[in-house]
């Protein structure tokens, strides 16, 4: 059961909690990041250091809505939704990591869970979108749990390390999943963040 903590800022599942990422996380996410997992999965170039992670958050100034999940004091996964600007203010895009060490426990999902309740709820993102690997099957597999759909395939899209890999454009469009009326996880998810509104969206998020 996923339920906020004393604090009123960290939701609890289990042995992980949630929080909102704090800049002095950035040490932490930065070498998370640069897991050799964690980089097959991306598609951007490494960053360098934290100061250089650091940056790339703070010039995003749209709207932004980072969380990271901890178990006891260490920092085990990341997840970054990002909102346009201007005429696609209504679009966010998603950014999701685990650490290694700890794939395949549900940290994953939970990271969701959160992420797509502040999309409906707190952002009212019509759109998430994401790009992924068409081999990240393991990705590919949580994103469709929580409604995504592919939308396209784009050869040779990007190159990794030596070769060029082939991605996947995937979307979920908030009306959609309104539409299914019955969808369970994410009513569930509306009732925490309706009895809960402790998580907002302002800077530094
Ligand atoms: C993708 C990622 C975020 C998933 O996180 P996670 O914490 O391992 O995910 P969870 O444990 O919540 O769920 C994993 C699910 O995938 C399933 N899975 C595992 N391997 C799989 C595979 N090869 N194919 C399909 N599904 C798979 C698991 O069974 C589990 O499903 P279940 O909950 O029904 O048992 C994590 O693997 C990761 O950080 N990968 C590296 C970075 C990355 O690729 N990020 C995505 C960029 S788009």
């Amino acid at each position: 059961m996923l339920s906020f903590g004393r604090d009123q800022t960290t939701l609890r599942q289990d042995k992980y909690a949630i929080r909102q990422r704090e800049n002095s996380d950035s040490q932490a996410i930065y070498e998370l990041l640069n897991q050799p997992l964690c980089r097959q999965g991306m598609l951007s170039d490494a960053f360098n250091s934290a100061a250089h992670f650091q940056s790339w958050v703070d010039n995003i100034d749209t709207n932004k809505f980072n969380i990271v999940a901890t178990h006891e004091t260490v920092i085990v996964g990341f997840a970054g939704l990002f909102v346009y600007p201007e005429n696609r203010k209504h679009v966010g895009w998603l950014a999701l990591f685990v650490h290694e060490e700890f794939h395949n426990r549900g940290i994953g999902a939970l990271l969701m869970r959160v992420v797509i309740a502040a999309a409906d709820r707190v952002l009212k993102l019509r759109r998430v979108e994401l790009t992924v690997i068409c081999e990240n099957h393991r990705a590919i597999d949580l994103y469709r749990r929580f409604g995504f759909e592919i939308e396209g395939r784009h050869d040779c899209f990007a190159r990794r390390a030596d070769e060029f890999v082939d991605v996947y454009t995937m979307s979920r469009i908030a009306e959609k999943m309104s539409r299914v009326g019955g969808d369970f996880t994410r009513r569930k998810q509306a009732a925490a963040f309706d009895s809960n509104s402790e998580l907002q969206t302002s800077a530094p998020l």
